[in-house]
């Protein structure tokens, strides 16, 4: 197949993961006989630096002319300045707004090799299989805003239509029918009315969905749930704000954050794929940023954006194989850790 993708590695890590990422894309490419065509683009604060705009005009059009986008991260203390006129995060944000990637899938990886590592009890980890369906371009990072005028008051609005909640709500829920017909869906309906809206919204699209058994659970007692109780719990689907956090959360059950994916879709086979990590810059340029998470972000790609199901399940199983060999970066507790090459090296030699 033929197939044209776009890399933003972006900030701090995000390089280097993305390196690794584009290692084993060249070398499933190359088994298989594909041609997959790569190009890098500028994205948050090296855009910034270079150009001035965090998401700048002609990456936005190569990722518009692309058939999916792997990024690595943005960010870092040095565009972190509060009166600094445009932000890392923001080009991140407009992107997933301009290409209206609304479903963000966030699956958390539990590999038996490394239960020992969660601060869990291991039988608490038997068993655990989530996807985190994120809502990823409305709510509070969308709504209404204020931070200028005299400093002293500023705000942000959460805000949803019924249909916004509709659209990924059905995401969620055909997930739940591919996987255990269990959706928990996470909201604060007993404070806020946009979650109210949310909840009645996702009553309503459940009726089309008889199959799939539905919970509704307060954001804030969903947050201890998952650390006590993760095995209960099959597709959960949260608001922008409430599933950022929860995802973070839930890469403790991953043993670290470095290990999740995820995939952020829209209406179209057009996709964006990143780690949830971020730039990480208390470890950057230094070699030992765990690359799994930027790995099964491209293979999620390739299963989403390209349909190469046979190459996303071989590239899972050699970081299955990987982790189950021993080897671990510095982030998953290794006592002689891997450093980020030797991890992709090592994944690479275990490819099928
Ligand atoms: P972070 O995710 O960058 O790091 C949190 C902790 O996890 C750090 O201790 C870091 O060393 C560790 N970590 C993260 N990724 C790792 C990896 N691959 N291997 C090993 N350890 C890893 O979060 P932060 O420090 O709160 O944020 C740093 C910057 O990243 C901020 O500017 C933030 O806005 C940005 N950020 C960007 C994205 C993104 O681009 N999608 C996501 C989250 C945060
Ligand atoms: C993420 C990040 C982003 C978010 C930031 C960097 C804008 O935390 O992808 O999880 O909050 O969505
Ligand atoms: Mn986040």
């Amino acid at each position: 197949m033929k197939a044209n993708l776009v890399l933003l590695p972006g900030d701090g890590v995000g390089p280097e993961v993305t390196a690794a990422a584009a290692a084993v894309l060249e070398r499933v490419a190359r088994a298989g006989g594909h041609q997959i065509q790569t190009t890098e683009a500028l994205l948050g604060g090296c855009a910034i630096d270079a150009t001035g705009s965090a998401l700048p005009r002609e990456t936005l059009a190569r990722c518009r002319d692309a058939d999916a986008v792997l990024l690595g991260a943005v960010g870092g203390p040095q565009w972190s300045d509060p009166s600094a006129p445009t932000r890392p995060e923001q080009g991140l944000l407009e992107l997933r707004a301009e290409l209206g990637l609304f479903a963000n899938l966030r699956p958390i990886p539990v590999y038996p090799a490394l239960t020992a590592l969660a601060p869990l009890r291991s039988e608490l980890l038997e068993s655990v299989d989530l996807l985190i369906v994120r809502e990823l371009t409305g709510g509070l990072y969308f709504g209404p805003r204020q931070e200028q005028g005299d400093g002293e008051v500023a705000y942000d609005t959460m805000l949803y239509t019924t249909a916004e909640v509709e659209r990924v709500a059905h995401i969620a829920f055909q997930a739940a029918q591919r996987r255990r017909r269990r959706l928990a869906s996470v909201d604060k309906a007993n404070v806020l009315a946009s979650m109210r809206l949310w909840r009645r919204t996702v009553n309503r699209i459940a009726e089309q969905y008889p199959e799939v058994e539905v919970e509704h659970v307060l954001v804030d007692a969903m947050a201890m749930h998952l650390m006590r109780q993760p095995a209960r719990f099959d597709v959960i689907l949260a608001g922008n704000l409430f599933g950022d956090i929860l995802s973070d959360e839930a890469a403790v059950l991953a043993g670290s954050l470095g290990m999740l994916p995820s995939a952020s879709l829209g209406a179209t086979s057009q996709g964006l794929y990143e780690p949830v990590h971020g730039s990480a810059p208390d470890i950057a340029g230094r070699g030992l940023a765990n690359p799994i998470g930027a790995i099964l972000s491209l293979a999620l790609l390739l299963r989403h954006s390209l349909e190469l199901e046979l190459e996303a399940a071989a590239i899972e199983r050699a970081v299955a194989a990987t982790l189950q060999s021993g080897l671990r970066t510095a982030d998953l507790g290794g006592q002689a850790p891997a450093g980020t090459r030797e991890m992709t090296r090592a994944i690479l030699g275990a490819l099928l």
